[in-house]
């Protein structure tokens, strides 16, 4: 079974509920640390936010997703953005640098995705980036499944995200050759802007879409309340249960 972040998105939706996802990315830039005329691939670089600083420390850069409407909301802003599935990239060895921010998981299966990387690369080059890892929204994914299930549906075949564990990513880098310098996995709390019905309309549409219109209501206050024990506090805000996977791995200089 193969995903790609293949729901609809709506940049509007994405830019009230999710914002944070580009603000708490400042971390991964860090990590990849850019330099003037370095020329970058933003891998998932949805509305493109994040690809907008990457063009702002001087780097010329090349941002990708698979969403049409994330692709325009990114070329609104200016960038030069592409509508491309991240298992097809076509880039041969022209990247000082492979940036990518919470977009991996929407991405299966791994190995074509880091496959095509390691194409795009030039020898030397480095793929950053961070995802949710094993773990994450842990309690979201457990209400959405159960609610499925209640209704005769089998979540595992409609789940378009895949979290991996640090010691699996090693292995899909190293299995293509890649030197990992860096895999961690961490949890960070996540506080959401609005409430969990906000997050749910905007990424788990996919769950949403299985059932009949007329269900979706109740199937999303019935997931709302299963989290709620967990992931509201005594003020009524919402923190999510993300936990992260950000890793750093390069292509050896020599390699072919
Ligand atoms: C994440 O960034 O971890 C994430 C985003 C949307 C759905 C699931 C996970």
């Amino acid at each position: 079974m193969t995903f790609l972040r293949n729901q609809g998105w709506d940049p509007r939706a994405y830019s009230d509920n999710a914002r944070f996802v580009s603000d708490l990315g400042a971390p991964v830039l860090e990590l990849l640390a850019p330099r003037a005329g370095e020329r970058v691939l933003d891998l998932g670089c949805g509305d493109g936010a994040l690809t907008v600083k990457l063009v702002d420390s001087g780097c010329a850069v090349v941002a990708v997703d698979a969403s049409p409407e994330m692709v325009a909301a990114a070329r609104a802003r200016g960038v030069e953005a592409r509508v491309i599935d991240g298992r097809a990239l076509g880039f041969e060895s022209e990247f000082d640098a492979v940036f990518s921010n919470a977009a991996l998981h929407w991405m299966k299966p791994l190995d074509d995705v880091i496959a095509g990387v390691w194409r795009a690369l030039r020898p030397g080059g480095r793929f950053v980036g961070e995802c949710g890892g094993d773990g994450n929204v842990e309690t979201i994914q457990t209400a959405l499944k159960a609610g499925l299930r209640n209704r005769g549906l089998d979540p595992d075949t409609l789940n378009p995200w895949h979290f991996p564990s640090a010691e699996e990513f090693r292995h899909h880098l190293e299995s293509r050759g890649f030197i990992v310098e860096t895999v961690t996995l961490f949890p960070r709390p996540t506080p959401l802007p609005g409430d969990i019905l906000g997050w749910l309309k905007t990424f788990a549409k996919i769950f949403m879409d299985a059932l009949p219109a007329a269900e979706r209501p109740e199937f999303l206050e019935e997931v709302a309340q299963q989290c709620r024990a967990k992931l509201r506090d005594a003020d009524g805000n919402w923190i999510a249960d993300y936990v992260r996977l950000r890793f750093c791995a390069i292509k050896s200089p020599s390699a072919a």
